[in-house]
Parts: structure tokens; sequence; C-alpha cells
């Protein structure tokens, strides 16, 4: 891994070259008879064949595409991988991850995944006979003791969603590499490659859902996934087109070209993340404020070996009750209250009846989502903008006539 010492906040450098890559890599005009500049969004489901299985590398859009092979190519050096492979979603992405494994094989996930990837492996992959355990990854010994000759797959995500708990890759892929042929993925949607690299980290398989900060323009919903191994690569790839959940050559466009910005657009929210999650400490309104750039977060240091910053995620528990965290979120000018994350807009949500809701209470309890936990994911507005509203909502939430709350 080269890195650049650019870092000014005690986090690891940011990665060298990463926007010149980001801009430059998979965009070659030389490979368009055009030379276009700005890679061609391909629509043709099918290309012409000079003779029966002499082809130009590209047969049916569906086993590859000249716009999403750009993409392809662009996360991939973003991840310090050889490979890199686009899905229709996220969650597509998991599920052909998924069938990698067969029945009978078990997959120990973090207790505390997106919700969707908890609601995939409990609900659906279980119907085929893969057996799931949930487990406390963040707690090594736990993940040792889980982990049976029918492990075949670990899958963690860090920081995890919405109490940002931090977990040790390096760790986890140790703990994993001495039980044999396990395979460690790493959701990495949260942080972006531009914040951290799974893969050099020792994980097997890096996934995103781009969905969030890697396309980051709140109009591209995606899967991607980086791997080193050629193997796991060829196996992927097979999947990929036999199951074929893949984006459209449109999504590819727009995710591509929302990588270019990637490095400054994630820079910003680290900038205006910090601001927030400061004004919101110093705030009288505010029970506790959970953000992993911050030295109170138990796993600062952790955040600070591991990646190279923070994105715009930050949780904190007003004061009070759910009213409160009502009128809180009601009261937002700039902060839109919607569910999702990683865009350029600044959104605002409350997990226990948005996101998390179908999680069941005890759960939620045991995790820490209360009802006065609010999730915030911090755009790229004007920071002095962004404290403001959130100051005069929380005003708002606790007028003085309540101020014993
Ligand atoms: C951490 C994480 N992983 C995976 C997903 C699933 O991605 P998608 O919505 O693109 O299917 C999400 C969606 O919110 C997520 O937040």
């Amino acid at each position: 891994m080269q890195k650049k010492d650019t870092s000014l906040s005690g986090f690891l450098p940011s990665f060298q070259h990463f926007a010149t890559q980001a801009i430059h890599v998979g965009q070659e005009p030389e490979q368009w008879t055009s030379q276009a500049v700005v890679p061609p969004i391909s629509l043709s489901t099918t290309f012409k064949q000079g003779a029966p299985d002499k082809h130009s590398g590209f047969v049916y859009s569906r086993s590859g595409n000249p716009t999403r092979n750009c993409l392809e190519k662009a996360v991939a050096a973003l991840d310090g991988a050889k490979y890199s492979l686009a899905f229709s979603s996220g969650l597509a992405a998991t599920m052909t991850i998924t069938h990698l494994l067969k029945a009978g094989d078990q997959i120990i996930c973090m207790d505390d995944v997106y919700g969707g990837t908890n609601r995939y492996f409990r609900q659906v992959a279980s119907k085929f006979g893969l057996k799931v355990s949930f487990v406390d990854c963040s707690k090594i010994k736990l993940l040792e003791a889980a982990i049976t000759p029918e492990t075949k797959l670990v899958w963690i995500e860090t920081p995890t969603n919405p109490v940002l708990k931090m977990i040790d890759i390096e760790a986890c892929a140790h703990t994993v590499r001495k039980h044999g042929d396990i395979i460690l993925v790493v959701d990495n949607t949260f942080m972006s490659a531009y914040f951290q690299r799974p893969l050099s980290l020792g994980a097997d398989i890096c996934m995103y859902s781009a969905t969030k900060y890697m396309n980051g323009h709140s109009d591209v919903v995606m899967g991607l996934v980086s791997v080193n191994s050629e193997d796991l690569h060829n196996k992927l790839r097979f999947l990929q087109n036999s199951i074929g959940a893949v984006p459209s050559p449109l999504d590819c466009y727009l995710c591509n070209r929302g990588l270019k910005t990637l490095q400054v657009r994630m820079d910003k929210h680290f900038e205006n993340g910090m601001a927030v999650a400061k004004f919101l400490e110093s705030n009288p309104w505010v029970a506790k404020v959970i953000y992993p750039g911050l030295p109170s977060h138990p796993q600062h240091e952790l955040a600070k070996r591991q990646c190279t910053g923070c994105p715009g995620m930050i949780t904190f528990y007003i004061k009070g009750t759910l009213q409160h965290a009502e009128t809180f979120l009601k009261n937002l000018k700039i902060f839109t209250l919607a569910e999702s994350l990683g865009g350029y807009e600044s959104l605002a949500e409350l997990p226990a009846i948005m996101t998390h809701a179908s999680v069941p209470k005890d759960d939620r309890d045991a995790l820490g989502i209360s009802d006065t936990l609010i999730r915030l994911s911090v755009g790229l507005e004007d920071a002095k903008d962004l404290v403001e509203d959130l100051d005069q909502a929380l005003k708002a939430a606790h007028p003085p006539s309540t101020s014993d709350n």
C-alpha cells in the first residue's frame, strides 16, 4: 500500500495517486474508435462478431459491457485490487458472493450489520441450507469460538450501522487464516475506497453498496466487489454472468463519474463531519456523540490505525424522549429526513423507527438503538449552515419550558 503523507489528523496518510487513478484508470480514450475522453454510455445489448466466436471481447451486455468495464477497472485501482465487479445493487453483490457457498456451509456474520444483509442471510440464504451465525466480531475471541469446520464465509462491516463500532480487519483476517479456507468479506460501504482498503488488511473480498459514497450523488443503486485472487475473480465473474444481477450502462456511467470526485468529496465529508461532531459534543441537549474521528470514540485509535479518515456518518443521542427526537427531526431545514446515506446532501433519520424498525426491539436495545438515537449523513454543504441548522432544531426540541429534561 503506497501512502502519501498528507494527513493532518493523526489518521493514516492518504493513498498515493488515488485522485489520479480515479480520474484516469480504465478511462483511456484510445479504447474507443471515437477517442472519447468521457466513456460513452454503451447501450447495445449485443456486439458484432467477425466470425463465429471471433469477437472484440464483448459478446452480450450481461456478460460484459464497455461502460461497466471502465467502471470496474477504476474501482479495482482504487481498492488496490487486481479485479473488480459491478452488480445491480449492494444486496445483489451480497447474494452473488453468497453463491460461492453450498448447502451445509456456515456463514459467520457480524451481529450488527446493515439490516438488509441480516435479512438476506436470515430469511433467504438460510432457506437454501446455509447456516448463519451472528457474532460480535469486534471481540476476536467470540469470532474464534464461532468458527467450525463448516465455516466458509465471515462477513463484517466496519464501522457498523448505526452505532459506528469499528472492527479490526487485520485481526479478523489473522483469525480466519488460522482456520484454512474461509473467505473474509468486508462491507466497506461507510468508509469508501478512499478511507479504508480492506484487501490490504487481509480481507479476501471488499464489497460496497455503491449506492452510497462510491457514487455519492443519491441517483444510482449499485453494488461493487473487489478481489485479488484470480480464482475468486473467475468464480465471481462466472456467477455475475450466471445470476445476471448486473447494473445498467447508464448506472455504470453515473457511478464512474461519481468516482472522479470521490477524494474531494470524502475529504469534505470528513471536514464537515468533524465540525458537526464537535458541535454536537459541546451541545447541552446532546447526551452522547458517536464519531470515530473524535478522541471520545472508544475505538478512535483503531480508526486511526486502520483508516485514512472518517466519512460523514455521525450518530448521537438527543436528551429526552422519542418526542424530543421527532421534534428535532421535524424542525431541520437543511438536513432532509430520509433513509440512505453517502450523498452530497445531508440527511437525518431515526433508526429505531426507520432503517432499523425491522430489527426486533430486544436486539435494538442490546445494540443501543434507542428512540433517541439519531443518525446523520453529513453532506457537502457549508459546515456553518449545517451546524446552525442542527442548533436551531435542538433548541426547537428543547424550548425553555422543557429545559429540565
Ligand atoms: C452498509 C450497507 N451495506 C449494504 C447495503 C445494501 O446496498 P443496496 O441498498 O445498494 O442494495 C446498504 C444499504 O443501505 C448498506 O448501508
